[in-house]
Parts: structure tokens; C-alpha cells; sequence
């Protein structure tokens, strides 16, 4: 093995500074990855590297893969003997410093894919939005790992929609996708790709391939890849699925791969479709694929286990290295790529198993929100608990119209408002009805779980965007807001997760990732806001503070 300490030495000495260490970035081009030092085609030889369960008593949900450079080390040598080139990580925490396993990896040939999302800050397959708070969250991890040379990529989202009940998320995750290729290149980052990972649901598979392939450059996957356990035990590229699949995947124009793979229903696993998947079968439409996982979890899909911070390898690690050591894939080269004209179309919304709209949700607006919070004369009550917000929701939207805060991805209808926090939005809706009432005072009561607000005022630089918005909330917003200003108002400072009860979400049957990043209830506790971020609770109080000074 290539390990040595005086090569980590070298790589400890130079991690403070960002990218010290730089691997060619990976482009796509039509639907190959390719180095973009020389055009030549680059497949993932990944592994998913995330330790499924939170680490009890640390307080922490998860734990950062890439966020302890120790770990980092002692998985490094492992890692090389099984060829890997790619990682997928599952959920980053924004707060830790990832120079040093980054740039030890880097300097080890091996590139990184960062789901955006963690457990407990991802769209709700159950009650979609794409969300201010996920905005921040997906654009913290953005922030985070851009300057990494070996950031292959991000995914938006994983498994969300898994099945033809819930395919009205999918535009939610599109959103994501969308608003992050331009956060990207806004903030003048590296074109670093944005891609969706996907279950494989037999109903909604090639719907939903060519959904996120679909439309404008601008709204549409980079890459797209599949959680794949089709090929257990000793099987052929025709008898898996793997056929039907290159079938089903051939016409996508960008690339795909496998997001995870490697059926562990007979044991240990021989991984005899490495062979198949690397072969000339497969790789005019495939890039190669992520094998899951790294580490032995109660769901037997580790290739090694940790015991006393200790690595041993188990009969899965054997055979994985075996098969890997034995590919030869065909290497293109990026100036022989065809790229497709025209447009890929979407698929039709109004099929049995495929109702997602192509007209997707606008971008999360937090300065919106503050307008709009801002300019309430009745809003919730600061001491009211974010778990009787249901209730209270359920309550008024009987009385008034609540499609300014709501959204439904299957009609392709979006509130304005309907990114806004489950505080603020709760409280757009009891001032609805405040107003209904001419401004009585009794309909801002509801025994305590509402507040008037005297003299409300959002400063002027609101007015267009609010009254585009409209009386109810349904109007298309696109002016700009201006005279905002976070640090003396209440821009961001009301919020907290989806007023939905917490879900939990079990794996695919096949198994794929529980670790983070699969689509989970945002948290109702209005408590796991990250710096900066005051509490719903504290944010009504600051709101009520705000408007008493005004008056
Ligand atoms: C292109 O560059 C990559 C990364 O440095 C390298 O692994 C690959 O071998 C190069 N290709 C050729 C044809 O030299
Ligand atoms: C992120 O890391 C910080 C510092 O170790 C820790 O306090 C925090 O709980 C972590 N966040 C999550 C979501 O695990
Ligand atoms: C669809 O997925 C949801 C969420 O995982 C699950 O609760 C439901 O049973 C599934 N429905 C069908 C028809 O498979
Ligand atoms: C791929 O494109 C061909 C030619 O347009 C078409 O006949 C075929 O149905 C497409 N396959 C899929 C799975 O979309
Ligand atoms: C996989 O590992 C098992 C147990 O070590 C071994 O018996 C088997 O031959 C291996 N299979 C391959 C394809 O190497």
C-alpha cells in the first residue's frame, strides 16, 4: 500500500489552505465524465463512505465522513486496495473543517460526491417543499466543499419520490437542483455538477430518469444516478435487470451511473456485475458506480468492520478487490463525446404512475418571508409549541384560503409564501383571517395562540414583491426586495422545520442508504437551526420586540 507518514505529514502540513492539494476537476460532457486536464473518460470506482448510526450520547445526528482526518487515514489504505476514485458521502456537517481529509484524498486520486441534504433537513417525500431552511442548508454544504478540486459533485436528494404515490416531490428536488447550478454559478464557483440519486422503483424508474434529464439546461440534472440492487448472487447482465436497464437508461443525455449497488441477499457477496459493469455491455451508457458500503452495519452491507478503531476486512472487502482489479473499461476521449440537440422532453404529468408537474417551485426567498412577516398585524403567539401548529393550521385554512402557502407538485401550483417557515407561514394565514374579520380584535385571539401586532411595517423596498403576491398569496413573485436587513429585522430569524409530524423512512427493500440524506420530515422542533438562526419561539418574541419599538 501507498501509505506512508511522510506523505501525511506532507498533507497535514498543507491543509489549512483550501485545495492545497489539486486533482483535475471531472467534467461532464455530453454523458460521460471526463478529466478535465486531458479529455480523457473517467468511470467512479466509488465506495459510499458514511457510518449509518449516530454516535450515541455525542449529541451529534450524524457523523461527518470527512470531518476527522484520523478516520480519514486509517480507512485511506483500504479505500486504495479496493481502486477507488470516488467517495459518496451522505451527509456533511457544515461547521467542521474537511481540509484534511479532502486534501488527503485528493492526494490519493480520489474525488468526493456530497449529498446536500442530512436526516433531519431534507424534502419530505410525504409533505414536499423546498424551503428557505433547506435552501440554507444545501447552500451551507455548497459553500463548504466548493473549493475542493475533488468534488466530483453534489446530489440534491436521495430516494425522495420512491414510488408512484409520492411523485408530486419530484418537482421540489428538481428545484433543488435547479437553484443550486445557479447559486453556483452566481457565486462564481467551479462548474461543479448537481445530480439526483434515485431508487429503483419498477413503476416510476424511467419516468423519473427522464423527469430530472428533462427541460432547460438550467432546471435539469447534470448527472443522475440509481440506486441499483438488482444482481444478487450469481447472475448475467440479462438475467439482473442490468439489460433492461441499459435499455431504459440509453437515451438519457447526461450521465448515469450507480449511486449505490451490490445485493447482499446471498453472502458474502461475490460482486460478479463489477465485471458486467465496467464491460462494453454497459459503459456506452454507464459511468461506472458507487458500491454500498463501506462499513459493516446491522444491515450486512459492510466491507469491513471497525473493532477498537481498528480495520478488518471481511469476505465482501476480498472479492470487491478481486473483481476491481480485473476491469479494463473502454476510455473515451471528450472530444469524440456526441452531445445532443434539442431538447429532452418531459414526461406527460397526468399518467397513473407519473403525476409530477414540469412547472417547478420558485426559489426559496427568506428576505420575501421577511417582508411578508413583517407587514402581519395578527401573527402566532411566541409561546405557542410548533407541534400544535397542526391543529391551528387544520383550523384555519377552514376558514381561509390557504393556497398562498401551499404547494402541490403534481397541479404545478405554488403559494408565494409557501417556502416561508411553519411560523411564518401559520402566521400569514391567522392574519388572513384577521382580516376577514375587519381587524377584530377577537379573531387575533384564538385562546392565546395569536398576537395583534400594532402598527406593522415593512419597510418600502416590500411593497412590489408584496403586492405581486397578492391578497391571498397566489400571485407569481418576481420584483426584488430591497432594504431588508437581516441583522436589525426579521429576515430568517422566524424558523423552523414543516408542521408535518416527524417521519421516519426505511430502506428500499433492497436495502440502500439509511445513513443520511434519504428524504426525512424536517424536524418540527424548530430547535436544530443552525448558526444564526434564532428559534421560532425566540424569533416571535424578537418580531413582537421589532414592531413594539416601531410603534
Ligand atoms: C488524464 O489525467 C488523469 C488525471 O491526472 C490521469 O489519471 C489519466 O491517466 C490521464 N490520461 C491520459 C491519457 O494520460
Ligand atoms: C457538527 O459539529 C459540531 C462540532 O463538533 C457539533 O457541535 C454539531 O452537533 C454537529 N452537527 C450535527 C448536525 O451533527
Ligand atoms: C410508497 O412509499 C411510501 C413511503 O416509503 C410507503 O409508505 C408506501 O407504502 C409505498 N406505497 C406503495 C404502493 O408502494
Ligand atoms: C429511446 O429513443 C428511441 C428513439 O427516439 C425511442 O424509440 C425509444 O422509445 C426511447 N427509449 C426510451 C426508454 O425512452
Ligand atoms: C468470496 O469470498 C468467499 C469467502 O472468502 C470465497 O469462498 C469466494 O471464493 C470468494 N469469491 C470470489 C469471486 O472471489
Amino acid at each position: 500500500m501507498k501509505f506512508s507518514s511522510s506523505s501525511l505529514l506532507a498533507v497535514s502540513a498543507t491543509a489549512t489552505a483550501v485545495a492545497a492539494v489539486s486533482l483535475p476537476a471531472i467534467e461532464v460532457v455530453g454523458n460521460k465524465f471526463y478529466y478535465s486536464n486531458n479529455g480523457t473518460q473517467f468511470y467512479l470506482k466509488g465506495i459510499a463512505y458514511q457510518a449509518d448510526t449516530a454516535v450515541a450520547g455525542s449529541g451529534q445526528s450524524f457523523v461527518d465522513p470527512l470531518g476527522d482526518i484520523d478516520t480519514c487515514k486509517r480507512d485511506l489504505p483500504y479505500l486504495k486496495s479496493l481502486n477507488t476514485n470516488t467517495l459518496r458521502v451522505y451527509a456533511i456537517n457544515t461547521t467542521l473543517d474537511h481540509d484534511d481529509c479532502m486534501n488527503l484524498f485528493a492526494e490519493n486520486d480520489i474525488y468526493v460526491i456530497a449529498d446536500l441534504s442530512q436526516p433531519s433537513e431534507s424534502i419530505n417525500r410525504d409533505d414536499p417543499t423546498w424551503s428557505v431552511e433547506l435552501y440554507k442548508r444545501y447552500t451551507d454544504v455548497v459553500d463548504a466543499m466548493h473549493g475542493y478540486t475533488n468534488v466530483l459533485g453534489f446530489f440534491a436528494g436521495n430516494e425522495v419520490t420512491n414510488n408512484n404515490t409520492n411523485t408530486d416531490a419530484s418537482p421540489f428536488v428538481k428545484a433543488a437542483v435547479r437553484d443550486m447550478k445557479s447559486y453556483i454559478k452566481e457565486k462564481d464557483y467551479r462548474a461543479i455538477p448537481v445530480g439526483y440519486s434515485t431508487n429503483d422503483d419498477a413503476d416510476t424508474r424511467v419516468q423519473m430518469a427522464d423527469y430530472f434529464n428533462c427541460g432547460d439546461d438550467a432546471d435539469r440534472v447534470d448527472f443522475y444516478g440509481i440506486n441499483m440492487y438488482e444482481w444478487c448472487g450469481s447472475s448475467t447482465f440479462e438475467k439482473s435487470g442490468y439489460a433492461d436497464r441499459t435499455d431504459e437508461f440509453k437515451n438519457l443525455t447526461v450521465p448515469v451511473f450507480f449511486s449505490e449497488y451490490g445485493c447482499n441477499e446471498v453472502r458474502p457477496r461475490q460482486f460478479s456485475e463489477v465485471a458486467a459493469l465496467y464491460s462494453d455491455d454497459m459503459t456506452d451508457v454507464w459511468s461506472g458506480g458507487i458500491v454500498y458500503m463501506y462499513y459493516e452495519e446491522a444491515n450486512n452491507y459492510g466491507l469491513v468492520s471497525i473493532s477498537d478503531n481498528k480495520v478488518q476486512t471481511l469476505s465482501d472487502f476480498n472479492n470487491l478487490s478481486k473483481a476491481m482489479a480485473t476491469i479494463s473499461p473502454s476510455i473515451r476521449a471528450s472530444s469524440d463525446a456526441s452531445i445532443p440537440s434539442g431538447t429532452f422532453q418531459c414526461p406527460a404529468s397526468t399518467q397513473s404512475d407519473w403525476k409530477a408537474s414540469p412547472s417547478l417551485p420558485p426559489t426559496p426567498n427568506d428576505d420575501l418571508c421577511a417582508c411578508m412577516t413583517q407587514s402581519l398585524g395578527c401573527i402566532v403567539a411566541a409561546d405557542v409549541d410548533e407541534d400544535d401548529y397542526a391543529d391551528l393550521f387544520s383550523w384555519v385554512c377552514d376558514q381561509v384560503s390557504c393556497d398562498g402557502i401551499n404547494a402541490d407538485g403534481a397541479k404545478g401550483t405554488y403559494g408565494a409564501y409557501a417556502f416561508c417557515s411553519s411560523a411564518e407561514k401559520l402566521s400569514y394565514v391567522l392574519n388572513l383571517y384577521y382580516l376577514s374579520q375587519k381587524s377584530s380584535s377577537s379573531a387575533c385571539d384564538s385562546d392565546g395562540k395569536a398576537q395583534i401586532v400594532n402598527k406593522p411595517s415593512a419597510p418600502a423596498g416590500c411593497s412590489s414583491a408584496l403586492s405581486q403576491a397578492g391578497s391571498v398569496g397566489t400571485g407569481n413573485v418576481v420584483a426584488a426586495v430591497t432594504g431588508i436587513s437581516r441583522s436589525t429585522t426579521l429576515g430568517g430569524s422566524i424558523s423552523g422545520g414543516s408542521a408535518v409530524a416527524k417521519t421516519t423512512t426505511s430502506k428500499s427493500s433492497a436495502g440502500s442508504s439509511a445513513a443520511a440524506g434519504e428524504s426525512a420530515a424536517a424536524s418540527t422542533s424548530g430547535k436544530k437551526n443552525s448558526a444564526g438562526v434564532v428559534t421560532v419561539a425566540g424569533g416571535l418574541v424578537a418580531a413582537v420586540a421589532a414592531f413594539a419599538a416601531l410603534i
